[in-house]
């Protein structure tokens, strides 16, 4: 196999599979780990955890993890450990999301919140938060216990920002890109970031994979919100339009309301400013005429394009390639 140097561009990859092949062991034991650490006396925490574990998630966040740790040849069974726990993390933003957004359908099911309510998804996603931080302290290392707890809470105040801009047509770009760098980009961060931690990597290395994680997930968000628009529900396995319903000011409304005529940005004020989806199809014309999702897809390109620059100095490998084709997933994928 041949490693492409870094900064070219790479040929497209439309699927996951290559990547996948290559943690599959690994991934197997993170799964098992996720499975056994779930568990509950309790029963309702059985039921609506292991429905919402096994229902289909893309574990990109766990692969993270195993990919920086590989490419540092890693040889430890930490980042079983520290894969599960960012899964654990990742899970219980989203039963705490689908709540905060009113969401109905995840994964190509029903969200948690719509099957056993708010309350339970809650509490739940609580449950998962505090369980990855008792499996944090059994890896003992206060450094990576540092990163996560950092990037939690910053995660926490991502959330809370946004629910802030609600509402709020004045929210800038460089508002909302604050946003999703806290609530999205911040995990893919620490997971990039620990696998060099846990390799005892120089502090270059450690920034190189973090800065990698971080432009990998503003593009991944940036996609998740032009596919709140431009998406199939049946792919995403999530309803399109939610972004709307709660009035939130993401990027294709903020380019579409700046090139907009004055008619289509006074329409998508005001349908940020009362939610509601019931103006989506003029909402999704005025987004294809002003060509929002291209741009919102370009800026995407352009921040994958940084995360695979930041790659440069690092050793080629297998593993190092699969951090290349994430970022290219990041922009290409439909779910
Ligand atoms: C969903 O993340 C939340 C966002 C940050 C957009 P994923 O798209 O990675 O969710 P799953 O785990 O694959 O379902
Ligand atoms: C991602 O934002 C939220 C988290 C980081 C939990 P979204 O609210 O857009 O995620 P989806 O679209 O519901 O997966
Ligand atoms: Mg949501
Ligand atoms: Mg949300
Ligand atoms: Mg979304």
């Amino acid at each position: 196999m041949t490693y492409p140097e870094t900064n070219k561009t790479h040929p497209p990859t439309h699927s996951l599979d290559s990547v996948r092949k290559l943690i599959a062991n690994d991934m197997e034991r993170v799964n098992s780990t996720v499975q056994q650490r779930l568990h509950s006396e309790v029963e309702l925490i059985n039921q609506l955890g292991f429905y919402i574990v096994n229902s289909g998630g893309k574990r990109l966040r766990p692969a993270l993890v195993l990919l920086s740790s590989g490419v540092f040849a890693y040889s430890g069974a930490d980042h079983i450990n520290l894969a599960a726990i960012i899964e654990f993390i990742h899970t219980a933003t989203l039963l705490h999301d689908d709540v905060v957004d009113a969401s109905l359908l995840r994964r190509g099911q029903k969200t948690a919140n719509q099957r056993w309510g708010n309350e339970a998804s809650v509490l739940v996603g609580d449950f998962l938060y505090s369980r990855a931080f008792q499996m944090l302290v059994d890896v003992n290392s206060m450094r990576i216990m540092e990163i996560m707890s950092a990037a939690t809470n910053i995660i926490a105040e991502g959330e809370v920002q946004q629910l802030i801009n609600c509402h709020d047509p004045d929210t800038t770009e460089a508002n909302y890109l604050k946003v999703i760098h806290n609530k999205t980009a911040k995990l893919f961060e620490a997971g990039a970031q620990i696998g060099a931690v846990l390799c005892n990597r120089s502090v270059a290395e450690e920034q190189a994979m973090a800065t990698y994680g971080r432009h990998l997930g503003i593009a991944f968000q940036l996609i998740d919100d032009a596919l709140d628009y431009s998406g199939s529900a049946e792919e995403m396995g999530k309803n399109i339009g939610d972004d709307l319903a709660e009035g939130k000011p993401t990027i294709p409304l903020i380019y579409a309301m700046a090139h907009g005529t004055g008619s289509q940005a006074s329409l998508i004020r005001n349908a940020i400013e009362h939610g509601g989806i019931d103006k989506l199809d003029d909402i999704l014309a005025a987004i294809e005429s002003t060509g929002a999702i291209t741009y919102t897809t370009a800026r995407a390109r352009e921040e994958a394009e940084k995360a695979t620059r930041a790659l440069s100095g690092l050793p080629a490998s297998e593993y190092l390639e699969a951090l290349h084709t994430l970022a290219q997933f990041s922009i290409e994928r439909t779910h």
